[in-house]
């Protein structure tokens, strides 16, 4: 069951918890596909996007799930001039906490600082991805493709390729991907792999040949240059050459293999433009699609449990 006040990561939940919200995204995907999507499930309900960092499809994706489910949605824009340290983000967060909202969705630069506000104010917080840490939602949104896709989300063979340092996506998939049993390989070049990485229960390479042999998802990364200080690659071309995804490489994995990726997409550095267009091997648009009904999904849940912790149901 997930019976938490917040979504702050993957790594606390339970298989159980992942499947009852991803069941009821399955729900909203088909919910979605009607002419008139309005419900009011969050009827009378504030909720409000904070995001610290630049954000497209996210934002966006929180926005319209928050809208169809009938919340009142408001986006404040955080320049990046506006972020400042620990203390000014709770100075936020009370500001914000005193205007009652029931729902706050936050991205915030720096690991830790989605957890350090939910601390501080009454409503549910979802993270929606902080630094290199977690990006829960993403995870899900990836678990819904994947078992949409593939008919499960068990004794899988997944590789997570490119920027893993960085990512928080990578993160998430790592944790969620892991507590449902699945076998999950790590490729990138070395300086873009975490130290101790192996704890965690994954296999890593550098190869891309080697570690794509028979996978049944490829799951690419952006490279995250925004967080690098130089250094980490040789060049653009040779990283396409080594670690970008193309159709010779993806030969390797299984015949039935999908293609992944977060997005926003380096075409021609992490992966093949053509590819990641090719309707047969590419489930990119997918996972923009199952991104609001996961959302939709985690809102609906994350009410309902306030609504219990308010009635004395609930301690968590
Ligand atoms: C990811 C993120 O912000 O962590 N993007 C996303 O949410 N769609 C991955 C990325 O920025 O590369």
């Amino acid at each position: 069951m997930f019976t938490q006040r917040h979504l702050l990561g993957i790594e606390s939940l339970t298989p159980e918890g992942i499947t009852e919200i991803l069941d009821l995204a399955d729900h909203y995907v088909k919910h979605n596909l009607k002419q008139n999507k309005h419900l009011d499930v969050l009827a009378g309900l504030t909720q409000i996007n904070m995001f610290f960092e630049n954000s497209t499809r996210t934002q966006a994706s929180f926005e319209i799930a928050g809208k169809r489910l009938g919340a009142d949605v408001m986006n404040m824009s955080m320049q990046a001039s506006s972020i400042k340290k620990g203390e000014t983000l709770i100075d936020t967060a009370l500001t914000l906490n005193a205007m009652h909202p029931d729902l706050l969705v936050v991205r915030h630069p720096h690991s830790g600082a989605v957890k350090l506000l939910a601390e501080k104010v009454n409503c549910a917080v979802l993270n929606a991805g902080d630094g290199r840490h977690e990006h829960p939602t993403q995870a899900l949104l990836d678990a819904l493709t994947i078992r949409r896709s593939k008919g499960r989300l068990h004794r899988l063979t997944i590789a997570i390729c490119g920027d893993i340092a960085h990512s928080r996506v990578a993160r998430s998939n790592i944790f969620l991907l892991g507590k449902m049993e699945n076998r999950i390989r790590l490729i990138g070049p070395k300086t873009l792999m975490p130290a101790g990485i192996e704890k965690l229960g994954v296999e890593v390479t550098d190869d891309m040949v080697e570690g794509l042999k028979d996978v049944d998802v490829v799951m690419m990364l952006r490279l995250q240059k925004e967080r690098m200080d130089g250094g980490f690659i040789p060049s653009e071309r040779e990283y396409y050459h080594r670690w970008g995804l193309d159709p010779a490489k993806l030969a390797n994995a299984k015949p039935d293999a999908i293609v992944m990726h977060p997005g926003p997409m380096n075409r021609g550095v992490e992966i093949d433009g053509t590819l990641a267009d090719d309707i047969n091997r590419s489930v990119i648009q997918e996972q923009v699609e199952m991104g609001v009904a996961v959302r939709m999904a985690v809102m609906d849940l994350l009410v309902r449990n306030l609504r219990k912790s308010k009635a004395g149901d609930l301690d968590a």
